[in-house]
């Protein structure tokens, strides 16, 4: 079996599989235009999120049998397509819990204590001790809009950190001390709202001008599942208006988001989509993959 690695991959995973008597070769650089014409020589293929594989490519590849993404979510493979050619599309979704997790968790704390602003402070020479009261998390409520692998990693620490946590899912969560609300309670109960689901033309703009209204002034927002979940305008006239108290954002509607107006308010904090960016989840997500490949290579029929 033959296996092109399309995007960056960890060495050892690739190593792995060659061990395991697959035939891998790396071009973790090629080109959308380049793809179409080499690709078809191949059996399988590794993509992270660079390399979209989209109908007219998997058309070009009559040969492809299986596709592994390294990394949560699907939205870069037309998967169902591929699927309906008899591809088998695979994805790594438990690799990165923890990283986006402790993410979140490391906002919370930074928007309590204003730490990127005291950091900015002593920076300029200041020395701001009476500016900066901030408050303490325990005993607040979390409210965990999307409680699958990473919100159920996130009320975890949570509650072990002594916070309510609430959570609207379209199932019940599986976590004794978190309590399963509707939506608007949750809007209407939360100091911290925090976003973990995946981003479906039901829940674009999930978060707008509507929501901001029922939550409680002074509420703080994370979002560090996708951009276009929250609708980025409604955000911005929130926190101006004082009702959103603080928002942490690692995804953007569009990205990469240079000089994002958003930043331009001091109560606006955030990272360029490094949730799932660890040593530890990219080891995972490494193995993860060469697992899926070789459980694949093992189970062909001859
Ligand atoms: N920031 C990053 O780098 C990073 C890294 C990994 C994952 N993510 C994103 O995090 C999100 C969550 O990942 P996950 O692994 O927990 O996914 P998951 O599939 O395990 O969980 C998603 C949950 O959302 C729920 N859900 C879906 N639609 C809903 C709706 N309309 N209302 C309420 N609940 C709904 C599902 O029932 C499910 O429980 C995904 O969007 C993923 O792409 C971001």
């Amino acid at each position: 079996m033959k296996i092109l690695i399309c995007d960056k991959t960890e060495p050892e995973a690739i190593q792995c599989m060659r061990q395991a008597g697959i035939q891998v070769d790396v071009r973790d650089n090629i080109s959308s235009e380049e793809l179409p014409q080499v690709l078809p020589a191949y059996d399988g293929m590794v993509v992270r999120s660079r390399t979209k594989v989209r109908a007219a490519l998997i058309d070009a590849c009559p040969n492809l049998k299986v596709i592994v993404r390294g990394g949560v979510g699907l939205d870069t493979i037309d998967a169902d397509y591929a699927r309906s050619k008899n591809i088998t599309v695979m994805n790594t979704p438990k690799a990165s819990s923890a990283s986006v997790a402790e993410l979140t968790i490391g906002f919370i704390f930074a928007m309590a204590r204003q730490i990127p602003t005291t950091t900015s402070s002593m920076k300029a020479g200041k020395w701001e001790k009476k500016k900066f009261e901030g408050d303490e998390i325990g005993g607040k409520t979390l409210g965990v809009i999307g409680f699958g692998n990473i919100g159920y990693e996130v009320a975890k620490r949570a509650l072990a950190l002594g916070m309510m946590v609430l959570t609207y899912d379209v199932y019940e969560p599986k976590l004794d001390g978190v309590k399963w609300v509707t939506e608007d309670e949750l809007l209407s109960l939360s100091d911290y709202i925090t976003l973990h689901l995946p981003l479906t033309d039901k829940t674009r703009n999930l978060i707008g001008a509507a929501e901001f209204a029922k939550m409680k002034s002074g509420v703080r927002l994370i979002n560090c599942a996708r951009g276009g979940i929250v609708d980025e305008d409604a955000l911005y006239d929130a926190v101006v208006s004082g009702k959103v108290a603080g928002a942490a954002l690692d995804v953007f509607a569009q990205e990469p988001s240079e000089g994002h107006r958003l930043f331009s308010l001091e109560q606006v904090i955030g990272s360029p989509h490094i949730g799932a960016a660890t040593k530890e989840a990219q080891s995972r997500i490494g193995v993860e993959v060469a697992e899926k490949i070789i459980e694949f290579y093992n189970s062909r029929p001859d």
